[in-house]
């Protein structure tokens, strides 16, 4: 299996990201499922469903009788800019740029002055049918280069970035109309005329890498929230057999308020729940109540310049281990902490808490969201980070390594609740 950084690096979009765990999970014998097709489950089967290109999830049936679903759920989404469809804007004098619009919240300044490209899919004309190709423009194509500190003399003063205006992306000098139709087209091995719909996204050509003096830290792209959804997934593999079907799940569209059909607002994983009951004979509704899910979302670590950003008494710090997040905006109760924290400790990681400063509103997460399409046990956690949703984001390096622990524990559990006695087995 791919390490960290070579998963970020070969993810330069959320296709890529799922395209590269399907791949792992067809080389570890995984049988692909087709939510048009019927599913026939056997026990000490493993499966793997998309949806869109842009969600995964994972499972193995253990028994028949199965207690419950040991799950988890990151997102492959993160902020970004997407290209509008009609991308090509010519001028102002001899200047080829790109129109694009904000997806997610970015922080704006961070994408500036940095070598930039293209990632994504396009859905292709192909033999009487609609083929998907995933597009990765391999080479420095872009920049969306700052305005001088001569001539924005309030650059510094905390200036307010038009997405319009100052976020366009320039792409070259005097070229001919279709010029960026024809790079896409060249990337996904297609004719630009077959070309009938696109989903493409800037990205940074940066790579992802280990620094610091005693490589303390990992910076990349996207490490909200993919190095979560690595570290389940490398769990998830890793775990041992128990009397519930672990199933890991990857939603999209997180960063734009997940209610799509790929997003955790949407019925993909309750469709699954449906689904496995249904084949294997199993009741729904007890199987739910025996079940439990860690939201996976990167959390904040205490910032080195603005420590006092962070709550009082709720102060992650890096390469200390998974964050368990508590608020009116997150899953996690007391139940929901004790039953992580005990697989943590079995499993030897330490756990961390985070609170928003009480003044501070923080960011929902998707396993909030989840929540009303399937009601289980949940928790919030994540890694500690820095400076989430900047284009290149820092996290502590040893972290993932804990998350990984902790989630093979998870999924070698199971779990039941009988009037607020929790056994985990
Ligand atoms: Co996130």
């Amino acid at each position: 299996m791919r390490d960290l950084l070579t998963f970020l690096g070969e993810s330069p979009s959320r296709f890529h990201a799922v395209e590269n765990l399907r791949q792992t999970l067809e080389q570890e014998g995984y049988t692909r499922l087709s939510e048009c097709g019927t599913w026939d489950l056997a026990v000490g089967g493993k499966y793997y469903v998309t949806r869109n290109g842009s969600a995964l999830m994972a499972f193995r049936i253990p028994r028949k009788d199965f207690t419950g679903f040991m799950m988890s759920a990151s997102h492959s989404d993160y902020p970004a800019f997407r290209v509008k469809e009609n991308a090509e804007l010519t001028g102002p004098e001899k200047y080829l740029r790109l129109n694009t619009e904000r997806y997610g919240g970015q922080l704006l300044s961070t994408w500036l002055d940095r070598p930039l490209t293209v990632a994504g899919r396009v859905l292709v004309e192909e033999k009487g049918a609609i083929a998907t190709k995933l597009v990765y423009v391999d080479k420095d194509l872009l920049m969306i280069p700052s305005v001088a500190a001569h001539m924005n003399r309030e650059a510094n003063n905390g200036f307010k970035f038009d997405p319009k205006c100052d976020m366009v992306p320039l792409m070259a000098l005097d070229t001919e109309k279709g010029a960026f139709r024809k790079l896409v087209a060249e990337a996904a091995g297609c004719k630009a005329e077959d070309i009938l719909g696109t989903d493409l996204f800037l990205c940074l050509r940066q790579k992802p890498l280990v620094w610091g003096a005693n490589g303390e830290f990992v910076s990349a792209a996207g490490l909200d929230d993919l190095q979560c959804a690595y570290g389940c997934f490398k769990g998830f593999m890793e775990a041992k057999e128990s009397s519930s079907v672990p199933v890991y799940v990857l939603f999209d569209n997180e960063e734009v308020g997940s209610q799509t059909k790929q997003g955790a607002g949407g019925t993909f994983l309750a469709d699954l729940v449906d689904r496995v009951c249904a084949a294997m004979g199993r009741d729904k509704a007890s199987a739910v109540a025996c079940s439990f899910m860690v939201s996976a979302d990167n959390a904040h670590a205490v910032h080195p310049n603005h420590p006092e950003f962070a709550d009082a008494t709720h102060r992650p710090a890096m390469n200390a281990g998974p964050v368990i997040k508590f608020g009116v905006r997150y899953a996690t109760d007391g139940a929901s902490q004790a039953i992580f924290t005990a697989l943590c400790k079995k499993a030897g990681v330490p756990v961390q808490h985070f609170a928003n400063r009480s003044d501070m509103a923080g960011g929902g997460t998707l396993g909030c969201i989840s929540l009303g399409q399937l009601s289980v046990n949940t928790v919030d956690i994540g890694l500690p980070q820095l400076a989430m949703h900047s284009c290149f984001e820092t996290a502590g390096s040893k972290d993932t390594e804990y998350l990984v622990k902790a989630m093979a524990e998870v999924y070698s559990a199971s779990f039941r609740e009988d009037h607020g006695l929790f056994t985990l087995a």
